[in-house]
């Protein structure tokens, strides 16, 4: 496939060897500053118009949470299937759906491309359902990133929680503080750490008087993440089920669903 790259940072160069690795060719680099990018704007239709030249069939944007939004703007014109790592526009998700498939276009989001951790998403969705069936069992998630992560919890964290939380309907309310009381039998303790360099870990405990059950999930690097956009550009390139092209948003869970 032929691909364009918007935003050409440590994610855009990622994304660019994987995808060299699956047999495609990045024929369009844009950012508003990279030197080695094809095409250095901060104008969105500027890099549209150089989208469009290069003949990409599909387009993966990892830029800046600031400009994500006018970037998809401008990009779901094309009608081109866009798959966006960047984080921070989902307020506008509903708007962008209409945009969307008013083009007939199609784009696919997702808070983490991580192969590995949408794996652990079903382990842990499986997991809570189980355990759910054994009373005796209490539950909380711990997450621990580098100290140059912004915020906290994780998304990743949130998005297991929220799969704990619908697995075992006893845990009602997620708690993200310190605790300066006991917890609650229904409450849901998800704990942060931020320390040196740790890429991303994330563990669910599942606790008994006589044992614990403990999931963990360790990034390495941010290899996975790559390799799953790249996957998931794939995926919303290819043809429907019935052989049609793919119209409207989806997230990673359509694309594991599929599987
Ligand atoms: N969803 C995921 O799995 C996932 C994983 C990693 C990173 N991210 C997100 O992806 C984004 C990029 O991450 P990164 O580590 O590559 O950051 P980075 O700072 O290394 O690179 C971002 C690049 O985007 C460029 N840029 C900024 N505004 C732009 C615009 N309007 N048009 C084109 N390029 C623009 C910057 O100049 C920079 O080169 C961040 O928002 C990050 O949170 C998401």
């Amino acid at each position: 496939m032929r691909l364009a790259l918007v935003g050409f940072g440590k994610m855009g160069h990622m994304l660019a060897e994987a995808a060299k690795i699956r047999g495609h060719e990045i024929v369009c680099t844009v950012d508003i500053q990279a030197s080695d990018a094809t095409c250095v704007t901060n104008d969105p239709a500027v890099m549209v118009d150089a989208v469009r030249k290069s003949g990409a069939e599909a387009v993966i944007e990892f830029s800046h949470p600031s400009s994500a939004l006018a970037n998809i703007n401008a990009l779901v014109a094309t009608g081109l299937p866009l798959v966006v790592g960047t984080t921070g526009w989902l307020d506008s998700l509903d708007s962008i759906r209409v945009q969307v498939e008013k083009s007939g276009s199609a784009l696919l989001h997702s808070a983490n491309y991580s192969v590995g951790v949408n794996l652990f998403y079903r382990i842990v969705s499986d997991a809570a359902r189980l355990m759910a069936e054994f009373e005796n069992y209490d539950v909380a998630l711990f997450e621990s990133h580098h100290n140059q992560k912004a915020d906290s919890p994780s998304g990743t964290g949130l998005e297991l929680a929220r799969r704990v939380m619908e697995g075992m309907p006893g845990k009602k309310r997620l708690v993200t503080d310190a605790f300066d009381r006991r917890p609650e039998p229904d409450e849901l303790h998800l704990a942060s750490v931020r320390i040196g360099s740790v890429p991303g870990t994330h563990t669910v405990w599942f606790d008994s008087a006589a044992d614990t059950i403990e999931l963990t999930h360790t990034a390495r690097n941010r290899e996975g993440l790559a390799l799953g956009a790249v996957r998931a550009t794939e995926w919303l390139s290819a043809p429907d089920s019935r052989g049609k092209r793919k119209v409207g948003v989806f997230t990673m869970n359509d694309v594991f669903d599929s599987l």
